[in-house]
């Protein structure tokens, strides 16, 4: 499906997970002064809804339904499922696990690609994803693909645990790093791959600062009218 034509200016990040997309998102957005959207934060909501409602997460039509009518919403900096604040609850491990497997449903990604593109808004969007500028803001005026070796985005989240006093293998988090990139790469629905005018961004060897300015810098460059004639 075509997506709509948006006339509000758009970035789109996508890349693997640990990459830095989200942080990197989210401060573009403040600096430009535009809406941010986490759409990972979707696909956990959904999963946590059906796992609090009892829903198999490969029951596609149940687990599209509560998708589709999600009572889910962003208010300073917390993530509300209705009345509950579920900030924490959707980044909890089986969480991360239920959102990649309701994220392979195409009536799940079908359900939420208009609560997405509801974002779209006056002044500007910074989105963040997988499939954000292959398929919900396939017309987005600006996109960026994240990426960083399997090594440096495992001993980010390494760090990550540790500071948080958790306890980790980094061998297991490269592995598992390798294996999500895996399963999202080769999905048949909306897999992981750049969007042919994506820039690509490596930040293996890049702090978040100089990230976040390389993706103001594109963005800037891709607003510039191209010259008639020229
Ligand atoms: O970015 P994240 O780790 O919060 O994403 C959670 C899950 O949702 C992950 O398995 C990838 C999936 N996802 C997706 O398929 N498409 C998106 N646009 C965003 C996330």
């Amino acid at each position: 499906m075509t997506p709509p034509a948006c006339d509000v200016p758009v970035i789109t990040i996508d890349g693997p997970s640990a990459s830095g997309k989200g942080t990197v998102a989210e401060r573009a957005a403040a600096a430009l002064g535009f809406h941010f959207l986490d759409s990972g934060a979707l696909y956990r909501l959904t999963a946590l809804s059906a796992m609090k409602h009892g829903v198999a997460l490969d029951d596609a039509p149940r687990v599209a339904e509560l998708a589709a009518c999600l009572p889910a919403s962003f208010r300073d900096g917390m993530v509300w499922l209705a009345d509950e604040n579920v900030t924490d609850a959707i980044r909890a491990e089986a969480v991360s696990a239920g959102a990649s497997k309701v994220a392979v449903l195409p009536a799940v990604r079908a359900a939420l690609l208009d609560r997405q593109r509801a974002y779209c808004q006056l002044p500007g969007l910074v989105a963040d994803g997988r499939d954000m500028g292959t398929v919900v803001f396939a017309a987005a005026m600006a996109k960026v693909f994240l990426t960083a070796s399997a090594e440096a985005r495992a001993e980010r989240r390494y760090k990550q645990l540790i500071e948080k006093g958790n306890s980790a293998s980094l061998a297991d988090l490269v592995a598992d790093m390798q294996a999500r990139d895996a399963r999202d790469t080769a999905r048949s629905v909306a897999p992981l791959k750049p969007a042919p005018d994506a820039l690509l961004l490596d930040t293996t060897h890049m702090d978040i600062e100089s990230a976040v300015q390389a993706v103001l810098a594109h963005y800037a460059a891709c607003r510039i009218p191209v010259q008639q004639g020229n």
